[in-house]
């Protein structure tokens, strides 16, 4: 089959180049001419493990373009897929102005019958709305599909072929057969249901495991308090096969470009229809809060945090990626920065990208993890980049003014831990060591 692809970011890049492996022609648009110029250099505009080699084989090979002429890439093609962001309003919800924009330019092209079909993340009705939208500019017919995307970053090639399920929203049956050879050796697991449906489950997955998210945590503050330890609370959970055992990582909270986004617009979408989504809006306080344990947890250690310096490892809001959309450590550097601390910054590739959003004279940019923990007072683990699981943690003391490691991410175990002389705080797990009452002040440290 023929596809254009709308929009280059992670789900429209990621899923036109995966469209191509199981036989497809696909042409990915993109109106910044910019991107297009990149992509035809075949240079990935995303950070993304193993998108350049894909992308290098099949502009070779012939199944993949770039283009930035929307209209010309709709009228060679038999499937439009519209993957354009869908950003938050202050209000959290859902900016629509980009799907607005592809739904008329794609009904001022169609020449003949099309198959729109729809994966951005769109509150329920808009696929409905995207129909009236390109009808008003054409005569020609056409059907509509829901296909949301639930890759993850970082991961997002393996998840588009070989997710658990697919899901399509459809009010045409004579469609089910195209969208399963359209995803023809991905998975046989096609739940087809109507379009509505199709765009709430993507919303309510998201919100679902943000949910998880958030309760672990919960329960990880409570466990510090009473003396358990949450990762064996989680495994042992994870064991009943009604809860399951994957979003159960405690941690400092989830960030990124979905789950903030559609949390908020679900709690919007609930309020335009006078529903109060009450778990979800506490969902989203909890997550707020979570990350500003690592502070509390600096403060207990080295008390007042004026003229400490702090090693902060890892500022992209989760690993293999370098998007920083989100990411706690934001929030966590401009509150050490406040507290008039000096903080020194490493992340394997999401640096640039942080600093390009915010930077400050006293924040140290480090090319390395050792060079962010040399002298510094103490050091945070933010986001569970495996090249931290492999410092040795002797050394680090040894470097280190104060010994203070906080694990944001519990990557460390306590056999890890014990012997190094570092006072270790991490997530719903007992403290160990016992450097306390410190304050960078008090000795004059600046
Ligand atoms: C998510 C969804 O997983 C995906 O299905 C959807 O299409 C887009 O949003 P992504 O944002 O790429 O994907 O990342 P994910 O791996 O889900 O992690 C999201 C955040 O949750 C990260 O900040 C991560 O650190 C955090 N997280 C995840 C936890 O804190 N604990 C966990 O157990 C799992």
């Amino acid at each position: 089959m023929k596809l254009a692809v709308i929009g280059t970011g992670y789900v429209g890049l990621v899923s036109g180049v995966c469209f191509t492996l199981n036989g497809n022609h696909v042409i990915c648009v993109d109106k910044d001419q910019e991107k297009i110029s990149k992509l035809n250099r075949m240079e990935s505009p995303i950070y993304e493990p193993g998108i350049e080699a894909l992308i290098e084989m099949n502009l070779r090979e012939g199944r993949l373009s770039f283009s930035a002429d929307l209209q010309d890439s709709v009228r060679r093609s038999d499937i439009v897929i519209l993957a354009v962001g869908t950003p938050s309003l202050p209000n959290g919800e859902a900016d629509l102005r980009y799907i607005e924009g592809a739904a008329a330019e794609i009904g001022q092209a169609m020449e003949g019958y099309k198959i729109i079909m729809t994966k951005s993340t769109v509150p329920v009705g808009t696929n409905e709305k995207i129909r009236s939208m390109i009808a008003a500019h054409t005569n020609h017919p056409f059907d509509i599909v829901s296909a949301p995307e639930f890759l993850r970053e970082g991961s997002a090639i393996q998840d588009t072929l070989h997710p658990d399920r697919i899901i399509i929203g459809l009010d045409n049956p004579a469609l089910e057969d195209t969208m399963r050879e359209l995803h023809k050796g991905f998975t046989d697991n096609v739940f087809v249901t109507d379009i509505r449906s199709a765009e709430m489950i993507k919303y309510a997955s998201n919100a679902f495991l943000a949910t998880k998210i958030s309760f672990i945590n919960e329960i990880a503050n409570i466990c510090e308090k009473v003396g358990a330890d949450v990762t064996e609370v989680a495994q042992g959970m994870g064991m009943d096969r009604r809860i399951g055992s994957s979003f159960l990582q405690a941690g400092i909270g989830y960030g990124g470009s979905c789950f903030p986004k559609d949390t908020n617009a679900l709690i919007q979408i609930a309020g335009n229809v006078d529903y109060e989504f009450k778990l979800l809006e506490s969902v989203v306080e909890v997550n707020k809060g979570q990350r500003f344990m690592i502070i509390s947890k600096l403060h207990e250690s080295l008390g007042s945090l004026r003229g400490a310096v702090i090693g902060i490892w890892g500022l992209a809001f989760k690993p293999n990626t370098d998007d920083v959309r989100e990411a706690p450590a934001r929030e966590i550097v401009e509150a050490l920065v406040a507290e008039g601390a000096t903080v020194k910054l490493y992340d394997p590739i999401a640096a640039d990208n942080f600093r390009q959003q915010y930077d400050h004279p006293n924040l140290r940019w480090c090319g390395l993890p050792e060079e962010a923990a040399a002298g510094s007072d103490a050091v945070c683990l933010l986001t569970d980049w495996s090249v931290f699981k492999d410092i040795n943690l002797h050394k680090l003391a040894e470097s280190m003014r104060r010994q203070v490691l906080i694990d944001g991410r519990n990557v460390y175990s306590k056999e890890q831990i014990e012997g190094t002389g570092l006072t270790y705080h991490s997530v719903g797990r007992p403290q160990m060591g016992g450097l306390s009452g410190y304050s960078a002040d008090a000795v004059g440290v600046v």
